[in-house]
């Protein structure tokens, strides 16, 4: 084999992240190499904090706090982006592009907002853009959809992709503590941002998710059009009831191919008890993905962290290199589909998603209550599958009363909730959480 030269890294960030890679990857070199077929150094190293970085370093690499200096740099062959946020982030990797270096990012905000004009470019200037570390953290979730699984039409995912949002509904069910206090021990924990509105809200799973989705469907990235909900109003009740009914509320993220559209929605989900799934306790991730041939397939694994996230950083690194030297047309394609084959069959709006039901209603114990109730459910077309009702607590006039319906399609559960809300009977709002069942049709 010709020996090539080494190939020449530009390290953005060198956080928790950068820092694990840099480690790992020192650690690793001899390994690495036989398998890269040519040593990967990183050269220059990029971070705000200087004087950490350098520590970091020592005296291996260059270290600056302009990180257009790498980007520009012009005996950098890849760039890793592990800065974050959607700003500079951009234009670092836009330029990274325009100057012909390959880019390896975790960036998943970065990805799902903005994959489609930086796939575009990446394509004009010949380079790749490799993006493992952006879903799932350490899990090769990006190789097996892209990869391992083309012999399919792959049918549906439904992944737990955030693990802050895991970690907190596992504590809540383990204690029956509530969202708020299981959260302020995960902040003291350092396991929750200060603001944790992307982890909580859904909005991190659903950048994973559409990336996910653009893989397994050929479609462009759609961030803007996906549903997302997150937990921040689930209450220990409504865990302490699922259990009871065989069930666990996983936050997930989930799309599917439907006939009338792709489905793309992140929001509490409840799904039985018994899946492998359900059972993806604290910080980890798992993607169960339904392929026609293949059946259902299950990853799993650490979805945050230094090591596991530098793992798919340097997978990403090795992959590059091994690549380096192809012409683009032989490289595997950016979003799995060559990028004329691309479909714009359309996002499925939330209205016309077909799911099943919990709902949890709060009422006044009397007759006639549940008759009222199951008449709006008629209305809807909406069949009950089961029920059970809570006794009051003594002394108290109010009963909850729990349903789980039959497949129905969301708008018309959105007119029976407004219809159950209006009923005298009923107190305050209906609470509904979205139900699966992920077998394996
Ligand atoms: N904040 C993410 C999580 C990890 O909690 O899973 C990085 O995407």
């Amino acid at each position: 084999m010709k020996s090539l030269r080494p190939i020449h890294v530009g390290l953005l960030g060198i956080g928790t992240v950068g820092g694990g890679t840099f480690e790992v990857l020192a650690r690793n070199q001899e390994e690495i190499m036989r398998r890269a077929g040519r040593g990967i150094v990183i050269k220059m190293v990029a971070d705000k904090d200087l004087k950490r970085a350098r520590k970091l370093v020592g005296k291996t690499a260059k270290v600056t706090d302009d990180a257009f200096k790498v980007v520009n740099d012009p005996d950098i062959d890849i760039v890793i982006e592990l800065i974050g946020g959607t700003r500079i982030a951009r234009e670092l990797v836009m330029a990274a592009i325009a100057n012909g270096k390959h880019v390896v990012t975790a960036n998943k905000a970065l990805l799902a907002n903005y994959g489609n004009e930086i796939f575009a470019a990446a394509r004009k200037h010949r380079v790749m853009v490799a993006f493992e570390a952006a879903v799932a953290g350490g899990i090769p979730i990006i190789k097996a959809l892209r990869e391992g699984l083309t012999a399919n039409r792959i049918e549906w995912i439904a992944g737990i992709i955030n693990g802050t949002s895991n970690f907190i509904l596992s504590e809540m069910r383990d204690k029956g503590s509530s969202f708020e206090s299981v959260l302020a021990e995960a902040q003291r924990l350092g396991y929750a941002e200060t603001d944790p509105t992307f982890d909580i809200e859904g909005i991190d799973a659903a950048h994973k998710l559409t990336i996910m989705a653009a893989i397994s469907f050929g479609i462009p990235m759609r961030f803007k059009d996906a549903y997302t909900e997150g937990i921040s109003k689930l209450t220990a009740a409504d865990i302490r009831y699922a259990e009871e009914l065989g069930y666990r509320i996983k936050l997930l993220g989930i799309t599917r191919r439907t006939p009338k559209g792709i489905e793309l929605r992140v929001h509490p989900t409840l799904i039985p008890a018994r899946r492998l799934i359900a059972n993806v306790e604290g910080v980890m991730n798992a993607i169960l993905v339904k392929g026609d041939a293949v059946g259902p397939t299950l990853y799993y694994g650490a979805g945050a962290g230094a090591y596991p996230t530098a793992s798919a950083v340097i997978a990403d690194l090795v992959d590059v290199t091994r690549m380096h030297t192809a012409d683009p047309e032989n490289r595997v394609p950016h979003l799995a589909f060559q990028p004329d084959r691309m479909s714009n069959v359309p996002i499925l709006p939330m209205a016309e998603v077909e799911t099943s039901y919990y709902l949890r209603m709060r009422v006044y114990d009397k007759p006639g209550v549940l008759a009222d109730i199951t008449r709006v459910l008629a209305k809807s077309k909406i069949s009950i599958d089961a029920m059970v009702q809570k006794e009051p607590p003594a002394g108290e006039a109010h009963a909850d009363i729990i349903m789980l319906t039959h497949l129905t399609i969301e708008k018309r559960i959105n007119a029976a909730i407004a219809g159950i809300e209006k009923l005298k009977v009923v107190v305050g709002k209906v609470t509904r959480i979205r139900m699966e069942q992920l077998g394996t049709s």
